[in-house]
């Protein structure tokens, strides 16, 4: 995809409206400090668009970049951030929930877990949750550059076991520093805009 433009242009909070329109909507979940908002930002070849941090927890809306006037790539919040109180997460759980069972456009869920570490309970539970909402989850294995080559084959293994995916499922490595990985996910994307 050449990225002719690219805006933030809905920030979806627990009482505001999920946005109306008729364009794809593609999103991007994981825990806090997976790297989903870097890999927005690598996606659309923008370097801070979507506002990164080293401290987990910087995305708490809903946001929503129009790329192109083609596509919506949606910034979830980062869940399992220890230091939020239960009442947050339990906002943030409404939150992501009330967009995946209503959202219309939403064509696609990408599912993001840092290649290095096993995938946590949270993770497994929110795979079962794409899965329930009928969505059958992308899985992207993020900060590929902190890995070694000859290590990588080993942890994709260990991040498809840990979830448990349906047979078949694809795990793109990725990396916000080398871009490594970008131009497949975006060629998947692009099937899914074309459904
Ligand atoms: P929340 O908004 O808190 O849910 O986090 P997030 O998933 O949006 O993570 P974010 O993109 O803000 O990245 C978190 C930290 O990881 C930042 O310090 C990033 O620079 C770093 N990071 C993200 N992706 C990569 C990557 O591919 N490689 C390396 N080395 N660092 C990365
Ligand atoms: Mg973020």
């Amino acid at each position: 995809m050449i990225i002719k433009n690219a805006e933030l242009e809905t920030v979806c909070g627990i009482t505001s409206v999920l946005p109306d329109h008729d364009k794809a909507e593609i999103a991007f979940a994981g825990k806090s400090n997976v790297g989903k908002s870097s890999l927005i930002n690598g996606l659309m070849n923008r370097k801070s668009l979507a506002r990164t941090s080293s401290q987990p927890g910087k995305t708490q809306t809903i946001n929503f970049y129009n790329v192109n006037q083609t596509v919506y790539l949606v910034d979830l919040p980062g869940y399992g951030y220890a230091k939020v109180s239960q009442s947050e997460k339990e906002k943030w759980g409404k939150l992501i929930e009330r967009y995946l069972h209503s959202s219309k456009q939403l064509r696609a869920v990408f599912l993001l877990i840092d290649i290095r570490h096993e995938p946590s309970q949270n993770d497994k539970m929110m795979y079962d949750w794409i899965l329930h909402n009928g969505y059958e989850p992308i899985i992207i294995a993020t900060k590929l550059d902190k890995l070694k080559r000859s290590q990588v084959a080993k942890h994709i293994k260990m991040v498809k076991e840990g979830l448990h995916v349906v047979p078949g499922t694809a795990v793109i490595p990725f990396s916000a520093v080398t871009k490594d990985g970008r131009d497949e996910i975006w060629e998947i994307i692009e099937g899914c805009m074309a459904q």
